[in-house]
């Protein structure tokens, strides 16, 4: 495969053990100058527990990537970061050889729009938009406003489509709070294909989903994948979608700890229909049966 788009490098992330925020004089003077509020590289007084160790990790170019491993590992960290939604101590991420982490904060914000894309755990759904102008906030952050009543129609055309693919159809004049928490997920998950982002950085996203639910969002991000060329990187817990994945890398402890493509596949192969279903909802993440002891203990 070709070189990877995405490569993380010696990175580290520190989280203040006691978060000691600045006064409100420096905080209004910081926030004059673009910072966030609170003392986060003031190591002397927020001396730092590690969440990121070294972690390194290439993305390969067109590939699904899955990220597994137990909880408080650092996996939606590391997700962050890649997504540039965070800063990290140390270490470097490189986008098709762009320095991520030292992009201004213009170059970001674009980048931000035109590349990626973000299925998170929490949805941030605008509560008075209906689900199609949820669906349309990429374009219209990325687009000006003369650009995007000229694309208007066939965005959406495309909201549209996407709502229909993830069962949403006839709920798109409905806002967040008429929809629950596996349909406010889909909505997230339309908006963050609507712009066909060449990477696309999803936390758990079937976590909320019922089984028949979820293997449809799986579908419909392997069927655009393809048709849309793009990069995925999925932390996730459900065995089907790493099965699926092209390569599972595991992390534990603020590490990358190593690859698990065969084992992951085999373990899934080696099972019935009805094992599967049963081993998503029953194995804790982080113990994973080895394949050949098979499903005996789910
Ligand atoms: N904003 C934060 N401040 C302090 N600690 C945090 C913060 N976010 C996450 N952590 C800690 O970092 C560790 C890794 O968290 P996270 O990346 O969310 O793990 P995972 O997604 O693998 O469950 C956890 O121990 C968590 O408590
Ligand atoms: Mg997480």
């Amino acid at each position: 495969m070709s070189e990877p788009i995405v490569r993380v490098r010696a990175l580290s992330k520190n989280y203040p053990r006691q978060r000691v925020d600045a006064s409100p004089w420096a905080r209004l003077i910081g926030r004059v100058w673009g910072w966030t509020g609170a003392l986060d590289d003031w190591r002397p007084l927020n001396e730092g527990l590690p969440v990121l160790k070294d972690v390194e990790l290439d993305v390969r170019d067109g590939e699904i990537l899955a990220i597994i491993g137990p909880s408080g590992a650092g996996k939606s960290t590391l997700l962050h970061l890649i997504g540039a939604l965070d800063r990290p101590n140390h270490g470097t991420i490189l986008y098709r050889g762009e320095d991520v982490t030292l992009m201004s904060p213009g170059r970001l914000a674009q980048w931000r729009n035109e590349r990626v894309g973000f299925v998170f755990q929490f949805y941030h759904l605008f509560p008075d938009l209906t689900a199609e102008e949820n669906v349309l906030v990429p374009a219209m952050v990325a687009y000006s406003v003369s650009a995007y009543a000229a694309k208007r129609a066939d965005l959406r055309a495309r909201a549209q489509h996407l709502l229909d693919r993830v069962g949403l159809g006839d709920r798109r004049h409905h806002h967040p709070n008429q929809l629950s928490g596996g349909e406010q997920q889909r909505v997230a998950i339309a908006r963050a294909l609507l712009l066909k982002p060449a990477l696309l950085l999803c936390d758990e996203p079937t976590g909320n989903l019922d089984r028949k639910t979820g293997e449809q969002i799986l579908d419909l991000l392997w069927e655009l994948k393809e048709s849309d060329q793009q990069t995925y990187i999925v932390v996730t817990h459900d065995d089907r979608l790493a099965a699926r994945a092209d390569r599972v890398v595991r992390m534990e402890d603020g590490r990358v700890v190593g690859e698990e493509t065969a084992p992951v596949r085999a373990v899934i192969a080696a099972k019935g229909e009805d094992a599967e279903q049963t081993q998503v909802a029953s194995v804790p993440p982080g113990v994973r049966p080895p394949p050949d002891h098979g499903n005996a203990g789910a």
